[in-house]
């Protein structure tokens, strides 16, 4: 007797091969230091705190994001940016400001370790940070050696005065240098995106920036001035290929928190991180944050998203002006689905399965990741009501 084939498996055959052709393939050449295998997530210093940062902060944020719950989350690295270095001395060693950090890194590095945490710091592939304090250039070595000595896990490695050097030269030798070190680090290249880093730096680092530096804002009214969220977002289309375990593109730090934007906006600037595969560093204060806060930046549904093993990084899918939609390939070969509503009013939008690479027809079902809830089983399309400057964010699993 003839056996016929299931719809199904036929229905999912096709989705496969969509796939393929859809994502196309991940780049072959990247660095294999065997760190970040999933987008690095944690908390920095900067976009709360500037140079006003020291022991007490650094240490009590630490505590707050065991206590939060964040690190049960899977929140990580605790990072030091700029302004803790001050000079260095007759032997060249960086000396950090004794005022700010006056048991030394070291002990903060021990602090945060004993949390179950994992400890990072910033430093410049120029002669000064862009806060004036002393780089790297001619110290690669040396401080790198420095860092492993005081157990340092993460490195921010930023491009301030950088004179005449080209980028991926000194980024590679910071890279040869933590490599050459003796202890396991994270490498974060932030160049801003000026030398288009997505070319190069998946073979010397583990992230980096594409552009320049976030504001706590949806949209800039002048981009030569600062970026919001969607600016950023807007950047990130056509470097997806870049990504892969081990080596992100990094939109910049979380403004979630820090009051400038309404909880939709929040939840839509987090979703669209996640969905981006982008490193998830909170840059709130974790000491006093709202519940509501808490709540968006613990949601593990959508923290799935962000680090899920296959590690491809979202795309945009569909543009209607101010309504768009974003799509994410899971491992399990579901999808991960934002629709983005950039209008300043509530708008229905409609995913359809052909924009998400699968057939029409096929049926899945939906789950919606901020209501955390099953919406049904749905064939072609999936619409929901989208609020002004917010997102649906669901994932659609065949
Ligand atoms: C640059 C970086 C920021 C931050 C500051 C610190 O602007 O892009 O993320 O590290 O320097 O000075």
């Amino acid at each position: 007797m003839k056996r016929l084939i299931p719809v199904k498996t036929v229905l999912l055959a096709v989705a496969a091969a969509a796939i393929v052709l859809w994502f196309g393939p991940t780049p072959g050449r990247a660095l294999n230091n065997g760190l970040a295998l999933t987008p690095p997530m944690g908390w920095n210093s900067w976009n709360k705190f500037g140079c006003k940062i020291g022991e007490t902060i650094v240490e009590q944020i630490a505590e707050a994001m065991v206590a939060s719950g964040m690190r049960d989350a899977g929140y990580q690295y605790v990072v030091i940016d700029d302004c803790w270095q001050v000079d260095r001395d007759a032997q060249g060693n960086i000396i950090p400001d004794a005022k700010a950090f006056p048991h030394g890194i070291q002990a903060v590095a021990d602090y945060v370790h004993s949390k179950g945490l994992k400890f990072g710091i910033y430093s410049d592939g120029g002669a000064k940070t862009c806060q004036g304090r002393p780089g790297s250039w001619g110290y690669e070595f040396q401080d790198a050696r420095q860092y492993a000595a005081w157990g340092v896990d993460y490195l921010k490695y930023d491009w301030c005065n950088s004179g005449k050097q080209n980028s991926e030269a000194a980024y590679s030798r910071m890279r040869d240098a933590l490599a050459a070190c003796g202890r396991p680090i994270v490498f974060s290249i932030c160049e801003w995106g000026s030398t288009k880093p997505w070319t190069w730096a998946p073979a010397i680092g583990n992230l980096w920036r594409t552009t320049g530096d976030i504001s706590d804002i949806w949209q800039s009214k002048d981009k030569r001035q600062d970026l919001g969220v969607v600016d950023i977002l807007d950047l990130q289309v056509g470097l997806e290929s870049a990504a892969g375990p081990g080596h992100w593109n990094d939109p910049d730090m979380l403004e979630v928190g820090n009051g400038g934007m309404t909880t939709a906006e929040y939840e839509a600037h987090f979703s669209l991180w996640c969905l981006l595969a982008a490193p998830l560093m909170a840059g709130n204060d974790l000491r006093s944050m709202t519940p509501d806060i808490a709540r968006i930046l613990t949601n593990t549904e959508v923290l799935l998203v962000d680090q899920d093993g296959l590690g491809r990084q979202g795309r945009k899918v569909r543009d209607d002006g101010d309504l768009e939609v974003w799509a994410k390939e899971m491992a399990d070969g579901s999808r991960a689905v934002i629709l983005l509503n950039r209008s300043a009013a509530e708008a229905k939008i409609t995913a359809s399965w052909t924009d998400i690479g699968y057939p029409a027809g096929l049926p899945a079902k939906v789950r919606d990741l901020w209501k955390h809830k099953d919406m049904g089983i749905f064939k072609t399309t999936y619409a929901a009501a989208v609020p002004a400057h917010g997102v649906a964010m669901i994932r659609v699993t065949p």
